[in-house]
């Protein structure tokens, strides 16, 4: 169990803060009285939910952050220990994706997904590590996969899925190597099925020296079709996740997933990858 990570007065760090998942953690640890640091790349969004968690009693700090910057996440750990002294929980959840066949995906798109999704995770862990290192105590990291970090295959959004298994794969790695170190910060891996977000329209922070998406008729209505889902009867409200997320941080599970329906696809392909074992 880490539930003494989730105190009063201790402190969550939420990348992706302005908008979904991450104004919804950001929330729910200030529900808890904890004191809570937002980043994210959308100065005004970013300021608005500090502004509703202020008008609710909570300590909230926002700093505008671009997690694919590596000194940006290092500024952000260490404005955040200079104000709050400590940091207890970091969710490294910011994430974006493009729409097209993987054919028709731009170096462009490649880069723009990989630097959002899994660098700012590497910049997450990399700033932040040493911070929770030297304090000696429990701390927790979340780092936001999907079921597409799971699945690995998604037609249409290639690099999101790539992006996703690599959280997934260092999530892991770092779980292992802390556990042989006998170190007392725990991870877990968030890995959400269809959430009502803003997630579909990730394209608006996408930086202007990359130019626009370029998706193809075909890709667009997929696009569309995957949003339609998130509001549909499988989609859960980010303030559920966020409720999920906590009991996973309390009951220490590395493993958080959120939707019943991510069994079936996830059995197909591990079903296809043992049956690929050979006798010998
Ligand atoms: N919504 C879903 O169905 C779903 C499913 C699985 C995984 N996820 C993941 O959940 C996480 C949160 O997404 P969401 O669904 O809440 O979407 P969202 O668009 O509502 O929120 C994502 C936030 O990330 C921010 N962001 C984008 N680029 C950034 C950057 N470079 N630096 C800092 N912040 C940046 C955005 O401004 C936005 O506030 C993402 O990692 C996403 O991939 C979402």
């Amino acid at each position: 169990m880490s539930e003494n990570v989730l105190r009063p007065g201790h402190v969550a760090v939420v990348t992706g803060a302005a908008s979904g998942i991450g104004a919804a953690l950001a929330a729910a640890f200030g529900e808890l009285g904890m004191r809570v640091v937002l980043a994210d790349v959308e100065a005004e969004a970013l300021e608005r939910v500090a502004s509703m968690l202020r008008a609710k009693s909570v300590d909230a700090l926002a700093l505008p952050t671009d997690v694919a910057d590596a000194e940006a996440v290092d500024r952000l750990a260490r404005t955040s220990v200079e104000r709050f002294g400590r940091v207890d929980v970091l969710c490294n959840n910011a994430g974006v994706s493009t729409f097209n066949a993987l054919a028709d995906q731009t170096l462009a798109d490649w880069r723009w997904v990989l630097d959002v999704n899994l660098w700012g995770v590497v910049h997450g862990i990399r700033s932040f590590m040493p911070i929770l290192r030297a304090q000696g105590r429990p701390a927790h990291i979340v780092s936001t996969s999907s079921v597409a970090g799971l699945w690995s295959g998604v037609p249409f959004i290639g690099p999101y899925a790539v992006s996703k298994v690599g959280v997934v794969s260092l999530s892991e790695t770092l779980r292992d190597e802390l556990q042989a170190e006998g170190s007392e910060v725990r991870v877990s891996v968030l890995c959400p099925g269809s959430v009502t977000t803003n997630v579909m329209e990730a394209e608006r922070n996408r930086p202007a020296a990359l130019g626009s998406e370029l998706r193809t008729p075909v890709a667009e209505q997929v696009r569309l079709m995957i949003r339609d889902g998130l509001s549909g009867p499988d989609g859960k409200s980010p303030e559920q996740v966020a409720a999920i997320v906590l009991e996973g941080i309390r009951r220490d599970r590395f493993w958080i997933l959120t939707h019943a329906t991510t069994r079936a696809a996830l059995e197909a392909r591990f079903a296809a990858i043992l049956a690929a074992i050979p006798e010998d």
